[in-house]
């Protein structure tokens, strides 16, 4: 099975593709995770995109569907976890015709419905593991108290650095006007799901589970 987790920063994506990673042996390709990535090992390409990131802008789509195309060839064990991937309706088109050349289809686009103050509340209070990326949230999922990360013991956490409201304020503009009009795009071609995004953690998991049957 291939899905996309639709829905603006904060939304609960990384979170969400997590547990299924965890559940049904899916692959999570988190474009995010990809560019930090690359700009921590210092590569040419992470320079590039430094910047951009941090303004909350969107890096070029020739970059991120590079890296999509490049992961598409590995392992696809459970499925792929399409995670703030696509986020233009050009990513959105390239992607189809990806998966169409390896002989994939797409299965549900998910789309994680939370009002912005959520959004707002949440981000800023987001660290995650230096170690093995797990999410924690100051508010909601708070690192242990013996402060080893629940998921690999690791023991130290990182806040990211376009977390802070001027960053947060350009890349909600930034969903609004180059990734919304995707949930109409794939409404249109009958693949969409709709899930309410507000609850615990686990409570939207169920949601998600339900819709993709
Ligand atoms: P990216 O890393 O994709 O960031 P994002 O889309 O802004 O999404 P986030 O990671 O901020 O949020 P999320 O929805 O994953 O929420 P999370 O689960 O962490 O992109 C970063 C940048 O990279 C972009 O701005 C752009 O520059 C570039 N980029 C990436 N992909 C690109 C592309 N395709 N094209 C062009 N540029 C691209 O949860 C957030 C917090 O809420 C956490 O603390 C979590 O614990 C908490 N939480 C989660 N669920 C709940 C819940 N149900 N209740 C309460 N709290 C919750």
């Amino acid at each position: 099975m291939n899905i996309i987790l639709l829905g603006p920063p904060g939304a609960g994506k990384g979170t969400q593709a997590r547990i299924l990673v965890d559940g049904r042996n899916m692959i999570q390709l988190s474009t995010g995770d990809m560019l930090r990535e690359a700009r921590s090992s210092g590569t040419e390409m992470g320079n590039r995109v430094a910047a951009v990131m941090d303004r909350g802008d969107l890096v070029t789509d020739e970059i991120v569907i590079g890296l999509i195309e490049e992961k598409l060839q590995g392992d696809k064990q459970g499925g792929f976890i399409f995670d703030g991937f696509p986020r233009t309706l050009a990513q959105a088109d390239a992607l189809g015709a990806l998966l169409e050349k390896t002989g994939e289809a797409l299965d549900a686009v998910v789309e994680m419905r939370v009002d912005d103050e959520a959004l707002v509340a949440r981000i800023t209070a987001r660290s995650t593991c230096g170690d093995c990326g797990e999410v924690y949230n100051d508010l909601t999922k708070p690192i242990p108290a013996d402060g080893k990360c629940s998921n690999c013991g690791g023991t130290t956490f990182k806040r990211r650095a376009d977390d802070n409201a001027e960053s947060l304020k350009q890349r909600l503009m930034e969903y609004y006007k180059k990734t919304s009009p995707l949930i109409g795009y794939y409404y249109a071609k009958g693949d969409l799901k709709s899930v309410d995004g507000l609850g615990e953690i686990d409570e939207v998991a169920g949601r998600i589970a339900k819709a993709l049957g």
